[in-house]
């Protein structure tokens, strides 16, 4: 059947993308969520002939993200994505955060429409912004036939949801897929495919703690030289319900900290391994007496046990 959606809904989250400094050379001193997302639109001269809408949905730097402002943004993409007029989503980001908002947004709504997440290394006001392609971009992408899942697209490059990590502070090429490498790219407006886009389940929006309700408190610690378990007892004793470790190379960890995590495993407390490696998974053992997240990097493992436990209660 020939769907006649054609509307981009671009939700605003704030981040650099929406940053402004009174210096138009300073690329770190900014201030970043300053400008409303309909500016950010305006800015784009070629969107003026796109049928779009634009909604701020919150307006933080994506350090500062919340489970609060994850919720309130799965809502309104789930909204938008039932409505037969939209095409697609685009989401402007922080650069920070957004592999761990995409991850989750792929979790609870896995859309069989595009859910686009972009962002930008440089603020609005700088010499060399980056926002306004990129936001060109996330659009193109948003509205290309056939296109569906969470991807982030950033630097000409289309990212899926489960292997985009930001992998530099500062150059504005900062974002990797790692081995697995980009769904696709844009060039001078048009997605080339390399591979297929993100598929999956989704959880559900009914998942997701009711408005005021607390989320499952989830960790993250690394193994290290001289790591002990005294950070894990101490996290234990406060009340966490999930811990997720990076390790070592292929999952492995300091004797003493595995010791403490399988005491904390035994209490009832929910462990998952991950790699500090950049790049690659970790191959698992028959008999590992803790599981690993094979390819998903330390914050994205603790996205996935998050939802576990939401899942489970
Ligand atoms: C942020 O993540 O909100 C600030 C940094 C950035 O967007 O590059």
């Amino acid at each position: 059947m020939q769907s006649n959606a054609s509307k981009v809904v671009v939700l605003g989250t704030g981040g650099t993308i929406a940053g402004t400094s009174a210096d138009a050379s300073d690329n770190v001193g900014y201030t970043a969520a300053q400008l409303g997302v309909n500016l950010l639109v305006r800015a784009v001269p070629p969107l003026a002939d796109v049928p779009l809408e634009a909604e701020q949905v919150a307006q933080v730097d994506s350090k500062d993200m919340s489970h609060e402002v994850w919720r309130a943004l799965a809502l309104r993409c789930a909204h938008h994505l039932a409505r037969p007029d939209v095409a697609g989503i685009v989401i402007t980001h922080g650069t920070d955060t957004l592999e761990e908002t995409a991850w989750f947004l792929q979790r609870v709504l896995a859309p069989a429409k595009p859910l686009v997440l972009t962002a930008a290394m440089r603020p609005a006001t700088a010499l060399q912004s980056d926002g306004p392609q990129n936001l060109l971009d996330a659009v193109c992408v948003a509205r290309a036939p056939g296109a569906r899942g969470v991807v982030a697209v950033l630097g000409g490059q289309v990212h899926g949801a489960r292997d985009v990590r930001k992998v530099h502070p500062y150059r504005i090429d900062a974002f990797s897929s790692g081995d697995a490498g980009p769904i696709g790219c844009i060039e001078e407006g048009e997605l080339r495919l390399f591979r297929d886009w993100p598929q999956g389940d989704a959880l559900g929006v009914a998942t997701l703690p009711a408005d005021e309700a607390p989320w499952p408190r989830v960790e993250i610690v690394m193994s290290h030289a001289g790591a002990d378990g005294a950070i894990v007892r101490a996290l234990c004793a406060s009340g966490v319900q999930g811990l997720v470790v990076a390790a070592t190379g292929n999952g492995t960890l300091h004797h003493a900290l595995e010791a403490a995590l399988l005491e904390a495993q035994a209490s009832g407390v929910r462990v998952l391994r991950s790699t500090r490696c950049r790049n690659g998974r970790v191959l698992s053992a028959a008999d590992e007496a803790l599981p690993s997240s094979d390819d998903l990097t330390p914050v994205k493992a603790r996205v996935e046990l998050l939802l576990q436990l939401l899942t489970d209660a």
